[in-house]
């Protein structure tokens, strides 16, 4: 049986996975007031009881990865296992016959076709994929900005080094409105640029910024568009055709709670046979496959079979509710907080792609101290981001947070805001 059915039975089984739980020798959660708002009845509770426990920190860096519930991980443990007993066969004869069906499941849930899809180990392969494999020539242009994901910077600073690109930077501010942005790099656009990249959602601070306009104004002048879905897929709307984009790439461990260390590069069928692969393929293959990592050396299908289990879990909760209850959990600690001496939002609360991501900071106080006191005195994972023009404590609850976690959270930043 596919992961796939196999998963969805378990997930609509009220998704208290406990076998899976003590398989792993990780308790489930107890009852916790896990709470619910949104008015709709949803068993909040049964989404925390089929997460792992969180240990030794509370994790508020989902942003960074995911918990995976235990349904996932259950797979990934028991489908290694089955892999480790006759690899190049179980893996590769058995394991992968599920990956055209988990194309199929993803492709619907991104708006594409199936053969745009390439499944890898995370957005940086994807969009280094992108980067490195569109054809380029020296002088030709590429507009980025700096709020950009460093890897992915470095990877343009790269080309533009060994082969002459030149980088146009978008200036723009997190906090500006959408028409900035838009005016920002259409600002940059030149007779020469041939590329811009964009990050759908800011990783700093959970800026979204608006791709479709900005994709739409380069498709009309024939710039080929990258996006870094990295914070965006699954936690808010993201439709490859709507965006209109040449090329995307995710991480499945973060907002899709999927498994550690997989995600998916998408890329527009006319742009696949022009693009470059980022290693050697083993094979010609048809479509984006000639981009995934089956084709591209050993890898470990356990965890690509297990991105299953992860789309039955999302799919349960499903997709709305999913996105209004992280933007309930991110309004929920940030009301509380604005009573604090000295606190900074560096989030807009009210766009619509708000989501569980964003960022503060406390005057007087430097935000390595925040993110050390918060884990050492308090046992809280945040994340301190700072790149030039910036300095920030990115919080990003998942949907197996609950509202008490985020009462001893705010607590923990009163205590901490004193000493300021
Ligand atoms: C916007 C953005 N792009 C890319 C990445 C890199 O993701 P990965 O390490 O899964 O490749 C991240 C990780 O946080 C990110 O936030």
């Amino acid at each position: 049986m596919m992961g796939t059915d196999l998963g969805r039975r378990r997930i609509l089984q009220g998704m208290t996975f406990m076998a899976g739980s003590a398989a792993l020798g990780a308790g489930a959660a107890g009852p916790t007031a896990v709470g619910s708002t949104d008015g709709t009845g949803f068993d909040w509770k049964a989404v925390r009881a089929a997460f792992p426990e969180q240990a030794p920190f509370v994790n508020l860096d989902n942003g960074c990865i995911s918990l995976p519930p235990l349904a996932v991980q259950s797979t990934m443990l028991k489908q290694y296992k089955f892999a480790n007993e006759c690899p190049c066969y179980n893996m590769f004869e058995v394991l992968d016959n599920a990956v055209p069906a988990t194309k199929a499941r993803l492709a619907k849930m991104v708006g594409c076709e199936p053969d745009e899809i390439a499944l890898n180990r995370c957005t940086t392969v994807g969009m280094c994929t992108a980067i490195f494999g569109m054809p380029l020539s020296r002088g030709d242009e590429v507009i980025l900005s700096r709020w950009d994901y460093p890897s992915m910077i470095s990877a343009w600073k790269q080309r533009a080094a060994r082969e002459g690109i030149i980088l146009r930077v978008a200036q723009f501010g997190l906090e500006d409105d959408d028409d900035t942005i838009i005016r920002a790099y259409a600002k940059e656009i030149s007779p020469r640029t041939r590329a811009m990249h964009m990050t759908h959602m800011i990783h700093w601070s959970g800026r979204v910024i608006p791709v479709t306009e900005i994709c739409q104004a380069a498709a009309a002048r024939g710039i080929r568009t990258v996006v870094d879905a990295a914070q965006s897929f699954a936690h808010i709307p993201v439709d490859f055709r709507r965006i209109g984009c040449d090329y995307l790439a995710t991480s499945f461990h973060k907002w899709l709670s999927g498994p550690i260390g997989t995600g998916m590069f998408v890329v527009k069928a006319s742009r696949i046979e022009e693009t470059w692969p980022l290693y050697g393929t083993f094979e010609e293959l048809k479509g984006a496959d000639k981009f995934s990592l089956s084709n591209l050396g050993t890898y470990n299908s356990a965890d690509h079979y297990a991105i299953n289990d992860a789309i039955d879990f999302h799919e349960h909760i499903g997709f709305e509710r999913k996105h209004r209850r992280l933007q309930e959990l991110s309004r929920y600690w940030v009301d509380k907080a604005r009573g604090i001496q000295g606190f900074r939002i560096h989030s807009l609360m009210d766009h619509p792609g708000l989501g569980g991501l964003t960022a503060f900071s406390i005057d007087g106080m430097p935000v390595e101290r925040i993110e050390s006191r918060l884990r050492d005195e308090f046992k809280i994972q945040t994340r301190k981001r700072t790149p030039e023009g910036f300095r920030g404590i990115r919080v990003s609850p998942q949907v197996y947070n609950t509202f008490e976690e985020l009462d001893m959270f705010v607590s923990a930043l009163r205590k901490i805001a004193v000493s300021a």
